[in-house]
């Protein structure tokens, strides 16, 4: 048929969504000026110069799906690369597209995808994407991606506007949108209907980088936070102080996501042409909530279940991908009551002991359903203000009993976690600092600080439950691959760490984020020169002769990874062999690597008796590189497991293929 590249007329380029061996979905949004609906033709090729068109379908655009199409095309080959491009009647075409099926369940290649998150535009450039299709091109067929796997932070909900912020950190601030409907929280604009978040997602994916990578490969993605709201739970928006039950908002995040990620999900219409969007009530108070939190308000309950985003893929024998949702039926965060913040003390950064935020997970459940009635830190002390709560879920029942049905029936090698937040302890050993380095000593029964809240790293009791599970069932090749923490890590799933059981059932790794900024570049802002732990996090090296001194080097990671023993000496000596022979062996069994400062992606190859995982580092993304390859690595980073039999321990090795990983090992 008559067609001619007209990308101007589809601003947002092309996109493909969730294959399988037979099927997958094509996307394009295609803008009218006039009516409300209009045809497009989808054509979909074994050859790139569409020699050999083996489709054609209608792909309905509609103001009501802000003229954007979905289309499932079935009776593909698997296995097998395919390009596809849309035309109006007119004969203006999309730029040209290429997916790939997925093999069949008894297939026993090789596959190969790659795990990406946190792509904030509007604070950095996407030179990660540059690089991955600038590498994948060059690779041998059997090493080429299959597949993207986004978890999460897409968009990002909270828009700078560059006229009112010029810079955050070492960042400048991108346009990305104009929301018309926004609240302000600081210097953030947030959206209130389904308008806003469109305009976000039409923001992004005018991106030149994004959107090639989009043209390339198929994306399997699940949201993380900033999808709906940064700080929101189930359906209630969560912003700095601005807080409330807010069905309507839940529903317009669903509703953008779902016209703009092409993604095998049902949305309320039952129709992939548009969303469908239930009607509600909003600022109804949420004040029943079930025994695992979830709010038994009505229009909480339509909001949360008008998208239902947890799914699986199936690549092969080698690979079984189980998508979660981590915010939909999430309990409320367990960590914030206002209470805890006269306890930790005013200098352990980010610091609190582990025992008690094993308290507050557990609620009423805790230490057999017997938790204490006082929360200390040295002489203060709050009533409990968890004594009488369900224990924190981040699963909800119902995607947990999913889950573990998925985990447990699965016959791939490799049952790999698409799990959009990290699921690593992240601690620290303060009990082990010199006494009077801070004006008030750590407790002296703290034991060791946790350092996260609100992902996996402390969701304690549910993690231990999943564990368990991949542990009774005999669940060899579990893997958990997340996002969220703008940084890489690898090692292990494992329930306790020492003084308790080191045991783990599998392995977990954490990808940098394409973009977002990270702790080490908030900390070399924000943490005072005088701070006493400053050394735990930044190490400030000496001018030299030549005059100023260069960046820090980031303790941070030796902290997580050796403890503060090591970093005070690293700190002190600049000496990366004094300073690990202080390695505190107990901190951290569960890590194999870190690195707090890192961008980029992670690439993952799956056969029928190996996992690997290369992190692939770039430098802070500020500007966008002109490079074809995307600019310079930092490094390149290769993790391996051996599959191992139910029962045995997982074992990674690390080597560092290209650059220089600082800290991190
Ligand atoms: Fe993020």
């Amino acid at each position: 048929m008559h067609w001619t590249e007209r990308r101007d007329l589809y601003p947002q380029g092309v996109a493909s969504g969730d294959p399988d061996a037979h099927s997958v979905i094509l996307w394009t949004r295609r803008p009218f000026a006039q009516g409300t609906r209009q045809l497009l033709t989808v054509e979909v090729s074994e050859d790139d110069a569409f020699r050999r068109v083996i489709a054609h379908a209608q792909a309905p655009v509609s103001s009501a799906a802000d003229w954007t199409t979905r289309v499932l095309i079935a009776g593909l080959e698997p296995a097998r690369t395919y390009w596809y491009r849309f035309t109006d009647s007119d004969g203006n075409g999309s730029r040209v597209g290429r997916t790939i099926t997925a093999p069949l369940p008894n297939d026993p290649r090789t596959v190969n995808f790659a795990f990406v998150s946190c792509q904030d535009v509007n604070e950095g450039k996407l030179n990660a994407y540059r690089r991955m299709i600038y590498e994948d091109e060059r690779a041998p067929a059997a090493q080429q991606l299959d597949f993207v796997l986004h978890l999460g932070d897409f968009i990002y909900e909270v828009v700078e506007y560059p006229d009112e912020v010029k810079t955050r950190y070492d960042r400048t601030i991108y346009e990305v949108a104009r929301i018309p409907d926004g609240h302000k929280v600081g210097n953030f604009h947030i959206p209130l209907t389904v308008e806003g978040y469109r305009l976000i997602y039409k923001g992004y994916l005018v991106d030149p980088d994004l959107q090639d990578a989009r043209a390339r490969w198929p994306f399997v993605c699940i949201w993380d936070n900033h999808e709906f709201s940064w700080q929101g739970w189930q359906s209630t928006v969560k912003a700095g102080k601005f807080e409330q039950p807010a069905p309507s908002i839940k529903i317009a995040a669903n509703q953008a996501w779902f016209e703009y990620l092409p993604a095998r999900v049902a949305p309320p219409s039952g129709s992939l042409d548009q969303f469908g969007p239930p009607a509600v009530q909003d600022g109804v108070p949420i004040t029943e909530f079930d025994g695992n939190g979830l709010g038994m308000e009505p229009n909480n309950l339509t909001a949360i279940h008008s998208l239902k985003a947890y799914r699986t893929l199936r690549y092969g024998r080698n690979l079984d991908l189980i998508v979660t949702d981590q915010h939909s039926y999430r309990s409320a965060d367990c960590f914030s009551d206002p209470s805890l913040g006269k306890l930790g003390g005013e200098e352990f950064i980010a610091m609190f002991p582990e025992a008690l935020m094993r308290v507050l997970d557990g609620g009423r459940a805790c230490n057999g359903g017997n938790p204490p009635a006082e929360i200390r830190f040295n002489d203060a002390h709050v009533p409990n203000p968890r004594r009488n709560e369900p224990p924190q879920t981040i699963l909800g029942a119902e995607q947990k009993a999913w889950f573990k049905e998925k985990l447990r029936s699965s016959t791939a090698a490799w049952k790999i976690w698409a799990n959009s937040q990290g699921t690593l302890d992240q601690r620290a050993d303060p009990q082990n600092l010199p006494p009077g380095l801070t004006k008030e000593p750590w407790p002296a029964d703290g034991g060791y600080a946790a350092m996260s809240g609100g992902d996996y790293g402390s969701a304690f009791m549910e993690r231990a439950e999943i564990y368990q599970l991949v542990r009774d069932a005999k669940v060899s090749g579990f893997a958990i691959v997340s996002g969220d923490l703008h940084s890489f890590w690898a090692g292990y799933a494992a329930a306790e760490l020492p003084p308790g059981k080191f045991d783990p059932v599998g392995l977990s790794f954490v990808g940098a984020s394409l973009i977002s900024p990270g702790a080490m570049e908030a900390q070399e802002h924000n943490l005072p020169k005088d701070a006493p732990l400053r050394p735990l996090f930044l190490a400030d090296r000496p001018a030299g002769a030549a005059g100023a001194a260069g960046p820090p080097d980031w303790t941070h990671n030796m902290l997580l990874r050796h403890g503060v023993r090591a970093c005070l000496e690293y700190a002190k000596s600049f000496d990366l062999e004094r300073a690990r022979s202080l390695s505190n062996p107990d901190l951290a069994p569960h890590l194999e690597f870190v690195d707090m400062g890192g961008h980029g992606y992670a690439k993952v190859r799956l056969s029928a008796d190996e996992m690997r995982t290369e992190f692939v580092c770039i430098p802070r993304p500020i500007a966008r590189s002109e490079r074809p390859d995307g600019g310079p690595l930092r490094y390149r980073v290769l993790h391996t497991a051996a599959l191992w039999k139910s029962g045995e321990r997982p074992r990674l090795k690390t080597a560092v293929l290209e650059g220089d990983p600082g800290l991190s090992i």
